[in-house]
């Protein structure tokens, strides 16, 4: 069936069926569900490689999932995951593929785009980066000058940049500290500064890491980097070679910018830049941590993804969390979701899933082209657990907006910590479970005036409770749990694309803002008058000048 032939979502027996039983659940209680259930807390527990998966502090019955289930049945959920794994098009808009499940694909596997196996390519970059990972933590590849390198800036943005940069911090543990790592997005030439104040540039290696290579920000600071590098090393454009290495699918603008080709690590149309960490894009980290632990690390990704491909629907952890989200999303008007992780390492994790999930499902046209009559993706925010509970939990626990969230953390910290730093790990993972209970189940008044709290105070010190949480709890942080972490989110946000019918791999609207700022830029610099600028950004504008001394 074709997308204009598609029912549309909210007219479907399966939506409304879900509509009704919100509405018959009304105030569902986590308390009762729980003192309904003593076994909840297991029997709603999934296992998927190292993650363990607790959804039992939702606001659901068995009903509601068997519910939501039938929904993505009605929406062929898995008529379109396997399509994606097939290699057709499913990035409508683009008329591209989607392939990001290649990058991690075993090399015996084949997945065709356009009549062509990819993955012997997908092997033969990551063998070509391996290379170029091992000389550089080897001290083989040197500069223009022969020392060798101890710096390495990525720069590039969006996906060129969130995932490297979160996945560098989240695996600091594993990585070769002898080396420095900087990741330059902005472009406010003060990320760039700040990034080079103490570097050397004869021991400095720039990775331009940009899909399309045509990204002003990434362009930009690219170049800014590349004469500060000559006016350093006194050099021509000969030291370049030495100094960088491009990752993008566009050998043309590469060469352009002047690049060797040769120090070139490519990838393809199918991979998206939120998608694309595992890619090319990855040699930061990959030199950061060594190839081995790379390959783990899809290891972890691969497995994920032969979970979401396998597993049935009951058992499918992607495709629960994803309907999950369409609970809240849906029917009961939750406006975002929070991603709360108790470990220092994953302090970008939260970032790097903005891009993944508001980038991919911030859309307000289905697949057929028309408006959308249902809520799509979410605000997705956070940041390490502990620090949020001393800022913004009040409003989790006693504001008025419901906000389903996500508790990641692991039962181990990272090797090499003290014992009286290991011995602290303790203290916030039992924060990590207090605040998911407490979340739950409040306090009630009751139990206000036990405590002997003055009757006054009593509502102020009431907890509603009810306030739903996935718990993702893994043994350690290791690559393969940070792979099989993000595959489990990408294919999340799949399942909510899929079934509100919309093109989750486009992002037309990152684009008109790339389009207006070229636009507007002669206006700033010459005063140029740049036809089409409403009023009040034209008298901003000439602000701008007046107070930039123009
Ligand atoms: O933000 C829009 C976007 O196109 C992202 O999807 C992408 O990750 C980012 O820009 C960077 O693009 P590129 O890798 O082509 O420089």
């Amino acid at each position: 069936m074709n997308a204009e032939s598609r029912p549309r979502l909210n007219r479907l027996p399966e939506w409304n069926a879900l509509a009704k039983h919100r509405e018959a659940l009304g105030e569902v209680r986590l308390r009762e569900l729980f003192d309904a259930e003593p076994g909840r807390g297991s029997a709603y527990t999934l296992r998927v490689g190292d993650l363990h998966i607790d959804y039992s502090k939702h606001l659901v019955t068995d009903e509601t999932l068997r519910l939501l289930r039938d929904l993505a049945a009605a929406r062929d959920v898995f008529g379109l995951r396997d399509a994606m794994f097939r290699g057709e098009k499913i990035n409508i808009t683009e008329d591209r593929a989607v392939l990001h499940t290649a990058l991690r694909a075993p090399r015996d596997a084949s997945v065709e785009v356009d009549g062509a196996n990819v993955v012997p390519a997908v092997h033969t970059v990551l063998e070509k980066m391996a290379g170029f990972a091992d000389r550089v933590r080897s001290g083989g590849w040197t500069g223009h000058t022969g020392r060798r390198i101890r710096n390495v800036v990525n720069i590039g943005i969006g996906g060129s940049d969130l995932g490297p940069a979160m996945a560098y911090e989240v695996l600091r543990s594993y990585t070769d500290r002898s080396l420095t790592f900087r990741f330059v997005s902005n472009v406010d030439g003060a990320d760039l500064h700040e990034a080079l104040q103490d570097l050397d540039a004869e021991e400095t290696l720039f990775i331009v890491a940009s899909k399309t290579f045509t990204t002003i920000e990434t362009v930009t600071n690219a170049t800014s980097a590349r004469t500060w590098l000559l006016e350093r090393l006194g050099a021509g454009q000969e030291a370049v070679a030495k100094h960088f290495v491009a990752l993008s699918t566009n050998a043309g603008k590469v060469s352009e910018f002047g690049i060797d080709t040769e120090n070139m690590f490519a990838f393809w149309d199918w991979v998206g830049g939120r998608y694309s960490y595992d890619s090319a894009i990855g040699l930061s980290l990959m030199i950061a941590i060594g190839p081995d632990r790379f390959r783990e690390m899809l290891e972890g990704f691969h497995l994920v993804d032969e979970h979401f491909r396998t597993a049935p629907p009951e058992e499918n952890a992607p495709l629960l969390l994803g309907l999950l989200g369409i609970w809240y999303n849906n029917f009961h008007d939750a406006q975002s979701h929070a991603v709360l992780p108790y470990s220092h390492y994953l302090s970008k994790f939260t970032a790097y899933l903005q891009q993944l999930d508001m980038e991919s499902n911030g859309k307000y046209v289905a697949r057929d082209g028309r408006p959308v009559e249902w809520q799509t993706g979410p605000v997705v925010w956070g940041t390490p657990g502990t620090n949020g509970q001393h800022a913004y939990y009040q409003l989790i626990h006693q504001g008025t907006k419901l906000i389903p969230a996500d508790f990641i953390g692991f039962a181990r910290p990272v090797d090499g910590l003290s014992a009286e730093l290991e011995a602290q790990h303790d203290l916030l993972m039992a924060n990590f479970f207090a605040q998911t209970q407490a979340l739950a189940f409040g306090k009630t008044p009751e139990e206000v005036r036990a405590e002997g709290v003055a009757e006054e105070l009593v509502p102020h010190r009431t907890f509603l409770g009810n306030h739903p949480t996935t718990t993702i709890l893994a043994e350690s942080l290791t690559p393969s749990v940070l792979g099989q972490l993000v595959a489990l989110y990408e294919h999340k946000v799949f399942v909510q694309g899929a079934v509100w019918d919309i093109d989750s791999f486009d992002q037309w609207g990152v684009e008109l803002g790339k389009v207006l700022a070229k636009r507007v830029e002669p206006a700033l610099t010459e005063g140029a008058d740049v036809p089409g600028l409403d009023a009040s950004t034209k008298a901003l504008v000439a602000t701008y000048r007046e107070l930039r001394g123009r």
